[in-house]
Order: structure tokens, then C-alpha cells, then sequence
């Protein structure tokens, strides 16, 4: 009877190990998902396809820092290998070259911090938006893979 008990509370745990996996790989996969529907809503400003909204640029910063804040977080080993349904997922080099990685929050973080409070008009945010999507990129180029 106390085997019984040993046992499933042994499979209790790790069911809850592996809801919680799934549910980080999908926190980080919206998290990441956010950024890109920021960044497009930036970038149709930027395109004359939506007129300039300050609070629409305010909120794209604002999520940009959290993402900044969160990203150490947004990756731990548990979810190394952990593919999200859709069209990305993270490259096994986000754990396996971590430095690297650290070095790409860490410039992006610089570059959101920087851009802060600096976006007023169309002016601004037209020279803002590429240093901050070079960022995006540059991180993309070896962490991101796309699913095929
Ligand atoms: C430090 C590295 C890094 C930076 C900087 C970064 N990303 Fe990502 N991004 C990733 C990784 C890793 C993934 C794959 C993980 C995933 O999709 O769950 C990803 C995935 C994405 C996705 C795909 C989400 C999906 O699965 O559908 C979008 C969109 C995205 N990023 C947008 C952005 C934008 C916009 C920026 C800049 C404002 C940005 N990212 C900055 C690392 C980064």
C-alpha cells in the first residue's frame, strides 16, 4: 500500500515536471510571438501604412524590456531539445553556447535600454526601428530555427 502511494506520487511529479516543461516552452514561445507582433505593428508606421501612435510605439517598448527582463529566464535547461507547435523553435546552440547567447540578450538589452523614451514621431522611430530589428536579427540568424 505505501509503494502504491510512493509510486504514484513518483508519477504525479513527473507528470507535473513535464506540464511545466510544456508550459515554458509555450511561455517563451508567446513571449517571442509578442515581439513580433510589436515589431510589425512598428514597422507599418514605419511603412506609411499606419499613421505614427505614440502609445503603439510605447507599448512595443514596454514589452521590449519585459522580454529584456525575462529572457535569462525564458530558456532554462529543462526545456533544451523542446520543440513549440509552429513555425519556430529555439536551436539547441540557446544551451549549448550559452555565452554567446548571454551576448546577444545583453546587446539587445543595451540597444532597448538606449531607444528608451527616444521614439517621439516618425523621424525617430524610422532611425530607431532597424537598430533594434538588427538586434532581433542577429540573434535569429543562430539561435532561431524555422520548422520545415
Ligand atoms: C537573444 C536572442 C533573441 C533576440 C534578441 C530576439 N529573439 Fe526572437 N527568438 C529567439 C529564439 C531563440 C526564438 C525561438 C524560440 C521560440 O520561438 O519559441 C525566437 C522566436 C521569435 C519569433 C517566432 C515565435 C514563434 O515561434 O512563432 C518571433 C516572431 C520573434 N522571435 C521576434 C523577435 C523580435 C521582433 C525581436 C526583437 C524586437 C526578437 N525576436 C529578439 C531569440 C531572440
Amino acid at each position: 500500500m505505501k509503494r502504491t502511494v510512493v509510486i504514484v506520487g513518483t508519477l504525479l511529479l513527473c507528470v507535473g515536471a513535464v506540464a511545466a516543461q510544456q508550459d515554458q516552452v509555450k511561455q517563451t514561445q508567446t513571449m517571442m510571438k509578442g515581439n513580433g507582433k510589436n515589431a510589425g505593428a512598428l514597422a507599418a508606421m514605419v511603412k506609411g501604412e499606419k499613421p505614427y501612435d505614440q502609445a503603439t510605439v510605447d507599448a512595443a517598448m514596454a514589452q521590449f524590456e519585459d522580454t529584456v527582463k525575462k529572457f535569462p529566464t525564458l530558456f532554462p535547461d529543462s526545456i533544451k531539445g523542446k520543440k513549440p507547435e509552429g513555425d519556430y523553435y529555439a536551436s539547441p546552440k540557446v544551451w549549448e553556447d550559452r555565452p554567446g547567447f548571454q551576448e546577444h540578450i545583453a546587446s539587445f538589452s543595451k540597444v532597448v535600454a538606449d531607444a528608451k523614451g527616444k521614439i517621439k514621431d516618425l523621424d525617430t522611430l524610422k532611425a530607431t526601428l532597424p537598430v533594434i530589428g538588427k538586434q532581433c536579427g542577429g540573434c535569429h540568424e543562430t539561435y532561431r530555427v524555422k520548422n520545415s
